[in-house]
């Protein structure tokens, strides 16, 4: 159009000269002026048209970029979307779309400290878990990022996949892949099956053989995340109850709220938030800072649990009336210890298991020995998960453990005073005695110098974010 428009107008301007030249001529009958007119004619007619020609150069060129931008945006966006699709990064749900999912909100199946989770189908029919995150809004949004940083880059078949999020008002949102037999704690802890709002969440006592198959999967999974992701990936919250299983009851590690990402050269991290009590290795309790050594003791004492199908820490009343200065903590590491050292180490299998028989000695051995080799509260004398899968896997002995202080106990004591309100019956004054003598035994175990050790622990509060 530009184009014709041009050509009409250069066209008719050159007649317009032809005309001028000769009624000038004519009229003028060829004077100085004449020439005058002729030349500012042809300059403007000259003018007109390179206006014209440079116009539709420039409009040409410009078309031709935009045409050019659209369809390299188009192929970007394609390749991208492609990209994050083959590379399973997560994707953004609206609001809406994750209330159909879930179908309003109708089907829980289960709740944690932070979160309550739903069932829901997508529009292709995958079946998926929402998660809402409840904590109010910094301490949600903190887990809310640490979630989303440390499951987002990696991939194994033992974690758990996450699909999206979503972000609305005040809200947080994350859509995983659904695991349908629920957590671990349902299948290894004996207790009446467990419902959520009338939704049966699953559960049964799990085989000693699936129960090493879970040991293996979890060690696989935190191997990968402390030795093979790109920077390492602290986990810092594990439990069975976040642990999940597959319909062939595989281990899939799932919960990634209070992880933290490390770069290769760190060698701690220090955090705040806290994971749950009775997994928490002792220099995570002194705030001391927590390495993937923290993971590898929160693990050993998962497979005590698995092994004797019980809480490690128990609460045994022995005032009566609820009188909490009369509790005593039941510590099943310490109990497994004193098993294998007077030979009845079968003592400690889950009664459920040696019911059904069949289990063989030499790999309840080997399963106690891997155990109380995590827990070993020096950390450098704890193993890495590298070493834990050969282990398991039966590529490399384990040997017997050396014994080890168990001074969680005495601190997880002074927290549950803690929980009650400081300084009841002098317990106040006990508290900075145990801190220091936990201290001590850690001492030269870590990097940190002996004063920042003491300061450190003498300021010690206890912030437990997620108690059973
Ligand atoms: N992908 C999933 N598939 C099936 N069930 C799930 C899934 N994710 C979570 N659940 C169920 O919801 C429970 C709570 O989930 P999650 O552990 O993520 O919440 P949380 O509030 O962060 O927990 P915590 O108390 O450890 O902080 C789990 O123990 C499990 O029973
Ligand atoms: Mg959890």
């Amino acid at each position: 159009m530009e184009d014709r428009k041009a050509n009409i107008i250069a066209v008719t301007s050159i007649i317009f000269l032809i005309v001028v030249i000769i009624v000038a001529r004519v009229v003028l009958d060829l004077k100085r002026s004449f020439y005058l007119i002729v030349g500012a004619a042809v300059a403007g007619i000259l003018a007109v048209i390179a206006f014209y020609f440079i116009r539709r150069h420039l409009h040409h060129r410009r078309t031709m970029m935009e045409t050019r931008l659209a369809s390299e945006g188009k192929e970007l966006r394609i390749e991208y979307s492609f990209l994050r699709k083959v590379a399973g990064l997560p994707t953004k749900f609206r609001y809406k779309e994750l209330e159909e999912i879930t179908d309003n909100w109708k089907s829980l199946i289960g709740r944690g400290a932070s979160a309550f989770v739903f069932k829901g189908i997508t529009k292709d029919g995958t079946a998926v878990a929402v998660k809402r995150i409840q904590h109010e809004e910094e301490r949600g949004e903190k887990e809310f990022r640490s979630e989303i940083a440390a499951i987002a880059s990696v991939q194994h078949v033992n974690l758990v996949r996450l699909f999206g999020y979503c972000i609305h008002n005040n809200l947080r949102f994350l859509v995983y892949e659904f695991i349908p037999n629920g957590s671990l704690a349902n299948w290894i802890f004996s207790r009446p099956r467990l419902t959520t709002r009338g939704n049966d969440i699953g559960g049964g006592c799990l085989s000693w053989g699936l129960r090493s198959a879970v040991a293996l999967d979890v060690a696989k999974a935190l191997a990968y995340l402390h030795h093979d992701c790109r920077s390492r990936v602290l986990h810092l919250d594990v439990k069975p109850e976040n642990i999940l299983l597959d319909e062939n009851h595989r281990a899939i590690v799932s919960d990634f709220g209070l992880s933290k990402l490390m770069t290769r050269d760190q060698s701690r991290v220090l955090t705040t938030l806290r994971g749950t009590k009775g997994y928490l290795a002792p220099e995570w309790l002194l705030e001391l800072g927590v390495t993937e050594k923290s993971d590898v003791f929160s693990y050993g004492m998962v497979l005590l649990e698995l092994i004797g199908g019980r809480r490690n820490v128990t609460v045994i009343d022995t005032g009566g009336a609820g009188d909490r200065s009369k509790r005593k903590f039941q510590y099943f590491p310490k109990i497994v210890t004193d098993k294998l050292k007077s030979g009845r180490l079968m003592e400690v299998v889950d009664q459920r298991l040696m019911d059904l028989g069949g289990i063989d000695e030499k790999e309840v051995r080997k399963m106690v020995h891997v155990a109380l080799w995590c827990i070993q509260e020096k950390v450098r004398r704890r193993p890495t998960m590298l070493e834990v899968v050969k282990w398991l896997e039966g590529r490399v002995a384990v040997e017997e453990p050396p014994e080890t202080q168990m001074i969680v106990v005495d601190l997880l004591s002074i927290d549950d005073e803690d929980d009650e309100g400081e300084g009841q019956n002098g317990n106040k004054r006990k508290k900075p005695k145990i801190i220091a003598r936990a201290a001590s035994q850690l001492n030269g175990c870590l990097t940190t110098s002996t004063n920042s050790l003491q300061s450190k622990s003498f300021s010690y509060s206890m912030s437990i974010i997620s108690p059973r």
